[in-house]
């Protein structure tokens, strides 16, 4: 059963007050690093999973001439009414609307672990990438996914209490600052992505494990000591 556009779309206007609200959550501790990385561009990219917009406005501000796609109408509208993009398309990451082999930069950020099914989503990125193209991918850090601090003190342990292997739903809500988003979708080890990297001849050529920036440093604490996100760039193999 298909589940994350239907989950996306009863959460839609829950994630926009999140994303957008100033400093809320992680992203805003991560955005100078995540500039850094990508560097400027100068060609065509597109997003899958765009939301409301703030990673295509980081490609756009970086150079790329950007196409912003979702399943969910309503992000699709945010992300256009912020002005996030060059182009728009309301569509999966299975079944994107562009010509084979059109784009340079394909952007998966923090959306892999939200598709049901992940290899549909990474042979179609695949079929629009252009042969010497790059792919980003974001991860919440599979290792960091399975496990907890037992509490909010910057050195509180890190507890797993379940096996690091398989695959596994996870549905909850979080709540900060008078805001609450309820989260679903599927955690896996990291050889379950590399599998399906593998599959599709997609090869990891670099890889980080970004630290928050020093202005949020006292918040994320904990996660100066262990990495929330994962971020790899890839090729495709000739
Ligand atoms: C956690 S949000 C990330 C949004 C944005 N990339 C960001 O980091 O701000 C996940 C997004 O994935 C989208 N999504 C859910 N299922 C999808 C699918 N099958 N294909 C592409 N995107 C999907 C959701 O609608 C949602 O906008």
């Amino acid at each position: 059963m298909v589940v994350d556009k239907a989950h996306w779309s009863k959460v839609a206007q829950q994630w926009i007050t999140w994303a957008r609200s100033p400093a809320h959550d992680a992203f805003w501790a991560y955005r100078e690093a995540l500039v850094d990385y990508i560097g400027p561009g100068s060609g065509s990219a597109i997003e899958i999973g765009c939301g409301e917009g703030r990673v295509s406005r980081v490609l756009k501000q970086l150079g790329y001439r950007v196409t912003a796609t979702d399943p969910v109408a309503t992000m699709v509208d945010a992300a256009r009414e912020a002005e996030s993009a060059d182009d728009y398309a309301i569509c999966g990451a299975d079944s994107l609307p562009v010509e084979a082999g059109k784009f340079d930069f394909v952007m998966a950020y923090n959306v892999l672990m939200d598709i049901d099914d992940m290899q549909a989503a990474l042979r179609e990125i695949r079929r629009v990438m252009k042969a010497d193209g790059t792919l980003f991918v974001s991860l919440v850090h599979p290792f960091r996914d399975r496990g907890r601090f037992d509490g909010p003190q910057p050195d509180a342990v890190f507890v797993m209490k379940d096996s690091y292997y398989g695959r596994k739903r996870f549905d909850g809500e979080e709540a900060s600052n008078g805001l609450r988003m309820h989260f679903a979708g599927w955690s896996q080890p990291l050889q379950n992505y590399m599998a399906a990297f593998e599959q599709e001849k997609l090869a990891i050529v670099s890889l980080r494990e970004p630290i928050p920036s020093p202005a949020h440093a006292e918040r994320l604490a904990q996660s100066a000591r262990m990495p929330l996100f994962l971020w790899l760039k890839l090729r495709l193999l000739p």
